[in-house]
């Protein structure tokens, strides 16, 4: 059997591709865990879009000024003109946004944002009611706990993919296309604000197969994320609080953002968490987000679920500060795509979302635009996919199927490791020693007799490194520290 389709990811790029595929196509969407388990569902902030045909030029700019002018442009341009339309169609088929007192859709703002242009969902919910939205509308096979371990690449044609569906079981599905849709890297990084599926495997197993990667030095880290939890993953506390009104302080209540950049906690993403980072290394002070200026039952209307949260971990909000920290949080690197979102080099192979890098980023992404660039890019890989018509013959495909190890003994232990590694020198500020100490301590792990998904994980933490040492002179969110004479 052959499927239409095989969709790596059920996030809200593999989901909405989902959705514009017809019913009639045979379409099998695999996920590692639960479908929800992705870091669509925790997106709280929200969706941008431009607002109408004018400000379609200023959401360009926006885009390319926090991408410090390193963006592709016609991906931004693709990005922004096709935003209106893309979400005009998820309302038409009754995503519901919030509405403001006049019934109109409601716009927030969040940092880098020249105006309101961020639309949200049950208040700070956005990620999650799409999500549950999306599932809603899938009309096609979705299995879970199934873990790809490779792709079927022979040439320039991909057959399909393996993976696990137990710890020792793989099973193989053909595909005339393939669309990965895998999210970023998030559980490479010790402190992050990621779902733990997202570990970067695909893009190692790309690595592999000799398809390039783009940009993998450019990782975003997130302000403005909850300090006072062991945990890896990181309770986010949205950049919208920042647009509506909240703001950074340090532990005597003074606004130091304004020493570094004019819009203070407005200023681009990688501006301000650098500015926190360097402020807490610099006084040792400790920092917090501080929602003073908000009424309570306001607050609790607009931010509901950031509300509960808090009330849980035992902060009375809007009354209390939260101590906070940068953590990681998007990757805006990943694999190299055309503006037709194909990966580069191959006929039938896609990549959205996260997973891919079409160059609208830039070197630092605008908040908000991720969901956005999910929904927009994969309308544009159904449409490429269905036009070409493209159809694989399986009985071409010669390679051999391997088995792998799923998991072996030392893994945890490099994996804890190597999370560790990435933290502390390949985080918000660098420097080339460090990085290459980095490298070459993954490189001896590569040597190591390591589980498949592993192998994949370094793979991908290599390039990271790798990219970074490349990159000499900060850009963005890849900030190198000069060295001291
Ligand atoms: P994901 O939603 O991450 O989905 C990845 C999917 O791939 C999952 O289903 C996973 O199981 C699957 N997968 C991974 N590896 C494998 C494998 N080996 N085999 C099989 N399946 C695999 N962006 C915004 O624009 N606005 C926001 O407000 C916003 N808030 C955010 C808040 C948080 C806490 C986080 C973490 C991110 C936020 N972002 C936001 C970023 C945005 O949510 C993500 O970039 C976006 O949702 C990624 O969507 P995706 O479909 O590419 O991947
Ligand atoms: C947030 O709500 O702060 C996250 C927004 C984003 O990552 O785009």
């Amino acid at each position: 059997m052959v499927y239409d389709y095989v969709i790596i990811g059920s996030g809200v790029a593999g989901l909405n591709a989902a959705r514009l595929i017809p019913k009639s196509k045979k379409v099998l969407i695999l996920c590692k865990k639960e479908p929800w388990e992705c870091n669509t569902f925790y997106a709280q902030g929200g969706v941008a879009t431009a607002v109408d045909d004018s400000d379609i030029p200023v959401h360009i700019k926006d885009t390319l000024v926090a991408g410090a002018q390193y963006n592709d442009k016609q991906a931004v341009e693709l990005l922004s003109k096709n935003s209106l339309a893309c979400i005009k169609d998820l309302i038409n088929d009754g995503l519901q946004f919030d509405l403001n007192a006049k019934g109109e859709l409601a716009f927030t703002k969040e940092a880098a944002h020249s105006r309101s242009r961020i639309l949200h969902a049950d208040g700070d919910a956005t990620g999650r009611m799409i999500h549950l939205f999306l599932l809603s509308e899938c009309k096609h096979e979705i299995v879970t706990n199934a873990v790809v371990n490779d792709l079927l690449i022979q040439d320039d044609i991909c057959y399909g993919v393996q993976y696990y569906i137990s710890e020792t079981e793989q099973k193989v599905a053909y595909a005339h296309n393939t669309i990965i849709a895998s999210g970023g890297v998030g559980s490479i990084y010790k402190y992050h604000t990621n779902s733990v599926t997202v570990a970067g495997e695909i893009q190692g197993i790309c690595i592999e197969k000799g398809l390039k990667l783009k940009d993998m030095e450019m990782m975003q880290f997130h302000p403005t994320v909850f300090k006072g939890t062991s945990f890896a993953r990181k309770a986010l506390l949205s950049e919208a609080l920042r647009g509506e009104g909240a703001y950074v302080v340090d532990e005597n209540g003074y606004r130091f953002l304004f020493d570094y950049h004019e819009d203070g906690e407005l200023a681009p993403r990688d501006v301000v968490s650098r500015s926190i980072f360097d402020y807490n290394q610099k006084t040792g002070l400790g920092i917090f987000l501080s929602f003073e200026s908000f009424e309570k039952n306001a607050f609790r209307k607009r931010f509901p679920n950031i509300y509960a949260n808090f009330n849980d971990l035992g902060y009375d909000l809007p009354f209390e500060r939260v101590p906070i920290s940068p953590a990681f949080h998007y990757a805006m690197g990943g694999i190299q795509t055309g503006l037709d979102a194909k990966v580069l080099g191959m006929k039938n192979l896609y990549a959205i979302g996260e997973a891919a890098c079409t160059g609208v980023h830039g070197a630092n992404r605008l908040a908000s635009n991720s969901l956005l660039e999910g929904i927009v890019f994969s309308k544009i890989a159904v449409d490429d996919s269905m036009k070409q018509d493209f159809k694989i013959d399986k009985q071409n495909y010669k390679k051999e199927i391997k088995t792998y190890t799923r998991n072996k003994e030392i893994d945890k232990n490099i994996k804890d490791r190597v999370r560790k590694l990435m933290w502390e020198n390949a985080a918000i500020v660098r420097d080339k020693e460090s990085l290459q100490k980095a490298l070459d301590e993954i490189k001896e792990f590569l040597k190591e007799d390591i589980g498949r998904l592993l192998t994949l994980r370094l793979l991908t933490a290599q390039s990271i490194l790798t990219a970074a040492i490349g990159r000499e002179k900060s850009l963005g969110a890849h900030f190198i520290k000069e060295k001291q004479c």
